[in-house]
């Protein structure tokens, strides 16, 4: 690009290409359908000598790369947990890409730091988190469950292990089989050992049982374990299941535990007050997480970390080299100080943007919609008679699975079901995806996508049942 002007006409350029692409969102297809490598053989094997024309880089964005994205914004994508935008949070990242910059201390951006704590603070307040808890953003909820891992294991052994590593302990963390993995992979990267995660049977509603967390607790203890830690989940993945929180938190202080509590769906649903019991107990709890890119209309990377003991964190993390000295060191948030990495992306911008947009009851008003449309889908599903629900309905996702082919088997139900998903996927119109709930293929769709309607649920149903009738045809012939 040569100049302002010539960057002014390819912005705008790239702008009404979004535009455009927001306006017509639903005629791509949701889930990519390209074949491996398709993409990658399209790419010159070698990159160009001299610079290309910005207009060039364009129409291939649009001829290659685009055919081989899945399209996440698209209200009929119904799969995973969401990860959605909205048009203030898009421009606040192109806001952030324009300043181009790196926010690891407060006097790198004082306004960085500056915005990333009130942010943290308006979050606390919507969502109910105690006064005394201090945030940061993150870039996922994966890394923030490692920082509290890691940030347990330095408290309970007394900040040693950063110093002279392991001596001889057996740590145990705990969680609930239904918990997500990353749980498992912040154990196996804190030298804790995958073997020394103990996950927790849950009830039929798929929470912990907490009974269970105690006797495994005091079973440990008998056999020389040092209990570290305890994971609870609001919103489990699989099915949105919330473990009681209260009852676990008396347990992890009662053998001195580190609580912390991923949230990473359904922690946004605690900006509306009927979802405030989810976090009774919270008072007792070390850290908690969840993902404003998940379900507050902010762009893929955000997540808010919280911690009660911010000194904590800071003994775990905390090392500062001659060159990242500064005249503040100590007396404002120095955010790389707060967690892994060194260099740190302008997030809190997009979520001010965010925040200020919709105001609070805008997202409340959406939120309650998309949970409204999942008990819309999970009554019409029903009514079919051709599913069964496999969880309650928490949230804004429906757990249901294909049930009625005369005397069939599990087994056989199980393939019937993931024919039907790839069926339905294959349409091009919706996604979804799958878990296994009680050892059963499960159907998931979740109604969380920013701009989704009634009428995409009913064309959601819709093409379900066509494609039970496709499948159950073909299964008979
Ligand atoms: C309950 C739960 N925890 C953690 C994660 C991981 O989130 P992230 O991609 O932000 O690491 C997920 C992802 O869906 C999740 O559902």
């Amino acid at each position: 690009m040569k100049d302002i002007s010539d960057f002014k006409q390819n912005a705008s350029d790239v702008i009404n290409w979004i535009a455009e692409y927001y306006g017509h969102i639903e005629t791509y297809p949701v889930k990519s359908v390209v074949k491996p490598r398709d993409i990658f053989n399209q790419l010159p094997s070698t990159p160009p000598q001299q610079g290309e024309d910005f207009k060039l880089l364009l129409e291939d964005f649009k001829n290659i790369i685009i055919p081989g994205m899945t399209h996440w914004q698209n209200p009929g994508f119904f799969a995973y947990f969401p990860a959605n935008t909205s048009f203030p949070s898009v421009l606040g990242e192109i806001l952030t890409a324009a300043l181009g910059a790196q926010c690891m201390k407060w006097e790198t951006s004082p306004a960085a730091a500056e915005l990333e704590e009130m942010m943290m603070n308006w979050l606390k307040q919507m969502t109910g988190l105690p006064h005394n808890f201090h945030g940061v953003i993150q870039d996922t909820a994966s890394t923030a469950t490692l920082c509290a891992i890691l940030t347990a294991r330095e408290s309970l052994s007394g900040f040693k292990i950063n110093n002279n590593g392991f001596s001889g302990q057996q740590f145990r963390v705990y969680c609930s089989e239904e918990a997500h993995s990353s749980v498992e992979k912040a154990v196996k990267i804190a030298g804790i050992g995958s073997s020394n995660l103990v996950k927790i049977k849950t009830d039929a509603a798929f929470a912990l049982i907490p009974e269970e967390l105690e006797k495994a607790v005091l079973k440990d203890i008998d056999h020389g374990y040092a209990p570290l830690c305890v994971v609870a989940v609001l919103g489990t993945t699989g099915s949105t299941a919330v473990d009681p929180l209260e009852q676990i938190s008396v347990i992890a202080k009662k053998f001195n535990m580190w609580l912390h509590i991923d949230a990473a769906y359904a922690g946004s649903a605690l900006i509306l007050p009927e979802y405030r019991w989810m976090i009774k107990g919270i008072e007792n709890a070390d850290s908690f997480v969840f993902n404003p890119h998940k379900w507050l209309f902010t762009n893929f990377d955000c997540s808010a970390y919280f911690v009660q003991s911010r000194e904590k964190l800071l003994q775990t993390f905390r090392l500062v080299p001659e060159y990242l000295k500064t005249r503040t060191d100590g007396e404002v948030n120095d955010y790389s100080d707060w967690g892994i990495q060194l260099g740190r992306r302008f997030r809190a911008l997009k979520l001010w943007f965010v925040l200020r947009s919709f105001g609070i009851n805008g997202l409340q008003e959406k939120l309650r919609l998309h949970i409204s449309l999942a008990r819309f889908f999970a009554d019409e599903i029903t009514k079919t008679g051709n599913f069964k629900l496999m969880a309650p309905v928490n949230f804004g996702l429906v757990c249901f699975r294909y049930v009625r082919e005369g005397s069939a088997g599990k087994e056989e139900l199980d393939e019937l079901n993931e024919r039907l998903l790839h069926k339905v996927n294959d349409s091009g119109k919706i996604y979804l995806s799958h878990t296994r709930l009680n050892g059963e293929y499960t159907l998931r769709i979740q109604t969380n996508q920013t701009n989704v309607t009634a009428e995409n649920i009913k064309e959601a149903l819709r093409i379900i049942q066509d494609a039970v009738t496709g499948i159950t045809h073909d299964h008979a012939c």
